[in-house]
C-alpha cells in the first residue's frame, strides 16, 4: 500500500531565527512527516543576516532528532504558494502570538487558500515566548539588553559578532 508523505511548510524571515520560530518548526513536526522551513526573502533587500547564514543558524538549532524530517531551503522572490507547489507541501504553518500576528495572517492565508486552495494551519504560540520577534531580540540586544533564552546560543554568539550588544547604546 502507498503512504502519503504529509508535508508542511514553515514560512518566514528567520533573521534571525528564534525560540519562537523552532517551538513551532517543532510541533509542526508532530502533526506533519516532513517539514520544509522556507527562508523566503525579497533579493531587493538587505537583512540583518546574509540568507545562507540564516539557513545555518535554522539548521544548528534543531533538534538532532527532527533532522531527518525538517529541511531548510530559501526562495527569493517566490510567492509562497509556489514555494508550498514546488515542494509538495499541502499546508502551511504558522505561529499566533497575540491579536496583532492574527490580524496580519489572516488576509495572508485567505489570499494563499484563494490562490491555491493551499490551507493555513494556526498554531497558538507559547505564552512565554510571546513577546520574542527576531526584530525585538535584535533591538533589545542592540541596545544592551539581555535576550538569553529568547534565541538559541548560536545565534546569540552570532548576534554578538555582528552587532555587539550595546553597540548601538548611547
Ligand atoms: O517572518 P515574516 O517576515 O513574518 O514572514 C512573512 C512571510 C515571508 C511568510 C510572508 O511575507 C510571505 O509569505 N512572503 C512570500 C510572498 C507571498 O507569498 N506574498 C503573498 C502573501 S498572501
Amino acid at each position: 500500500m502507498r503512504t502519503l508523505t504529509r508535508r508542511c511548510v514553515c514560512p518566514g524571515s528567520f533573521d534571525p531565527v528564534t525560540h519562537g520560530h523552532l517551538d513551532v518548526v517543532e510541533r509542526a513536526a508532530t502533526l506533519f512527516d516532513e517539514v520544509v522551513v522556507a527562508v523566503l526573502h525579497n533579493p531587493a533587500k538587505n537583512g540583518t543576516f546574509e540568507v545562507p547564514r540564516r539557513i545555518e543558524l535554522i539548521h544548528a538549532s534543531l533538534p538532532e532528532e527532527l533532522r531527518d524530517r525538517v529541511r531548510v531551503e530559501a526562495f527569493a522572490g517566490r510567492l509562497l504558494v509556489d514555494v508550498c507547489r514546488d515542494v509538495g507541501a499541502t499546508a502551511i504553518v504558522k505561529g499566533l502570538r497575540g491579536g496583532t500576528d492574527f490580524a496580519y495572517e489572516m488576509p495572508m492565508a485567505r489570499m494563499n487558500k484563494h490562490l491555491t486552495g493551499v490551507e493555513t494551519v494556526f498554531l497558538p504560540g507559547d505564552p512565554t515566548l510571546e513577546h520574542v520577534s527576531s526584530s525585538l531580540v535584535k533591538e533589545v540586544h542592540r541596545y544592551g539588553g539581555d535576550i538569553t533564552g529568547m534565541v538559541p546560543d548560536v545565534v546569540l554568539a552570532a548576534l554578538e559578532e555582528l552587532e555587539p550588544r550595546g553597540s548601538a547604546a548611547g
